[in-house]
């Protein structure tokens, strides 16, 4: 029986611990946060993140072998196994700004592991995303200390996505642990590996060095992320000579060299990891010497912010190149659906933009209604939030859809057109709904990357 502790109670920390304690009854697992009103949240039945089926998981765990508290110092005192899970965001002042990752956070929590721990052999496990060779720098501290324990660092990244996060905890594609590669580093490794191992067939376990580990994970997300700014470039093209963005991600995806994953057009990805990544790997390159692969890296963030200007474009060219004073109804705000995280949402700057020209902006999204205030809460204009959806489009002349929540597919639209302002219009940045049946109610219909279906 070993204890493990994970220090920060996020999107990560939180429902990866609580798989682990679902699935490895003989440990327990603390979960520790400086930010009290989370682990309160986590130790009540209104958790601090909205996840389908993570309040079973810590339900059944919670009490037994799972446990949520803040004082990291006495936490820290007896555990075996760390991991550490604190937000390493972009960098935004000195060298690197806008582009490094912070990593003052991490660096604290390893300084603040070096003190308190008691144990003879502790394996530290990097679960942030880091930029390659922090796991490095991390021994450094942890082994300068005059105590008498032992470190190994190792690296095992999460590839879990939010919304889904139970499913890919549950039947991962792969699990990859990084390791030093000396005997404790490899003893480490397995320890690791047994916890997965619980549920986890061996042969979606990859074992590999700490750096090919933190790298992976890099290039995991940039090439994720690189996949939509492609297909986006190409929903540009599409909408000037009539192809459809829809049918040509369907011929390209059915080559299986190609997959079919990842290529659906949309107003831009948002979320915590894409840009952030990105920006950390070009940075990399360019520390690295190799400026014109962090320019072909860099131009995957540029198309997605181009991509979102271009969404925004298309709703002043299409409201007769003024917006100043009419009312836009954005339909969603989190990043994606199923989940209530806001950040780096296409929502923000979409916003920012149709308040710059004067609209007034409605807000209505089923989870993430709490964030949008909070993103939206230094921006000057005519802001609204509604948790009703028809509140929220009566009157207004034209709806934005920025999250794909299923909900929006199945909305009484014969009533929302009747309560709109005439043309009324509707632009789909997400292709969710449709659009013959849109046009039909009367609705001028602007998807993305295909030809708009318009009365006027
Ligand atoms: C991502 C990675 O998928 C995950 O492996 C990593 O651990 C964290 O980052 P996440 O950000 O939670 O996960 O969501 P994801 O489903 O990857 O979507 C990211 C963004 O891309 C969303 O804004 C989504 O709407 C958008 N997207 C996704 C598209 O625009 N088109 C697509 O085809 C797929």
């Amino acid at each position: 029986m070993s204890n493990i502790l994970c220090i920060g109670a996020g999107y990560v920390g939180g429902p990866t611990m609580a798989m682990i304690a679902k699935f490895c009854p003989e440990h327990k697992i603390m979960v520790v946060d400086i930010n009290q009103d989370r682990i309160d949240s986590w130790n009540s039945d209104n958790l601090p993140i909205y996840e389908p089926g993570l309040l079973e998981v810590v339900q059944e765990a919670r009490g037994r072998n799972l446990f949520f508290h803040s004082d990291v110092a006495e936490a820290t005192r007896d555990a075996d196994i760390i991991f550490v899970s604190v937000n390493t965001p972009t960098k935004m002042f000195g060298k690197g700004a806008g582009k490094a990752a912070d990593l003052q956070f991490w660096e604290k929590t390893a300084r603040d592991i070096l003190a308190n721990c008691r144990k003879r052999e502790v394996i530290v496990v990097e679960k942030s995303t880091l930029p390659v060779r922090t796991a490095e720098a991390m021994a450094k501290i942890l082994q300068s200390g005059k105590g008498s324990t032992h470190f190994s660092v190792v690296s095992n990244p999460e590839f879990l996505a939010e919304g889904t996060a139970i499913e890919d905890l549950t039947t991962p594609d792969r699990v990859l642990i990084g390791g030093e590669q000396n005997k404790h580093g490899r003893k480490a490794v397995e320890i690791v590996a047994e916890l997965y191992a619980h549920w986890v067939p061996r042969e979606r376990l990859l074992l590999t060095s700490v750096w090919s580990s933190e790298l992976s994970k890099l290039v995991a997300n940039a090439m994720l992320a690189q996949r939509i700014s492609s297909v986006n470039s190409i929903s540009a093209l599409c909408e000037r000579t009539e192809a459809d963005i829809t049918e040509v991600s369907k011929a390209i995806g059915m080559d299986t060299r190609i997959g079919s994953k990842f290529l659906e057009a949309g107003i831009g990805f948002g979320g915590s990891c894409f840009r952030k990544d990105i920006l950390h790997l070009s940075y990399l390159c360019e520390y690295y010497g190799l400026p014109e692969v962090a320019d072909y890296w860099g131009s995957v963030v540029r198309i997605n912010e181009w991509q979102i200007d271009r969404f925004f474009q298309n709703i002043l060219r299409e409201q007769f190149s003024t917006l100043a004073g009419k009312t836009i109804s954005l339909l969603g705000f989190a990043f994606k659906q199923d989940t209530g995280d806001t950040r780096d949402s296409p929502a923000i700057p979409l916003c920012e933009k149709l308040l710059g020209e004067h609209a007034n902006v409605r807000v209505h999204d089923p989870k993430a209604l709490e964030n949008a205030k909070l993103d939206l809460k230094e921006m000057q204009g005519d802001i609204t939030f509604f948790e009703d959806v028809y509140e929220a489009t009566e009157g207004s002349h034209a709806l934005a859809l920025v999250t794909q929540w299923n909900e929006y597919r199945e909305l009484d639209y014969e009533r929302i057109f009747k309560m709109m302002a005439k043309p009324a219009f509707i632009f789909d940045g997400r292709n969710h709904l449709d659009h013959e049946k849109l046009f039909e109610i009367g609705f001028n219909v602007c998807p993305l990357g295909k030809s708009p279906l318009k009365y006027i």
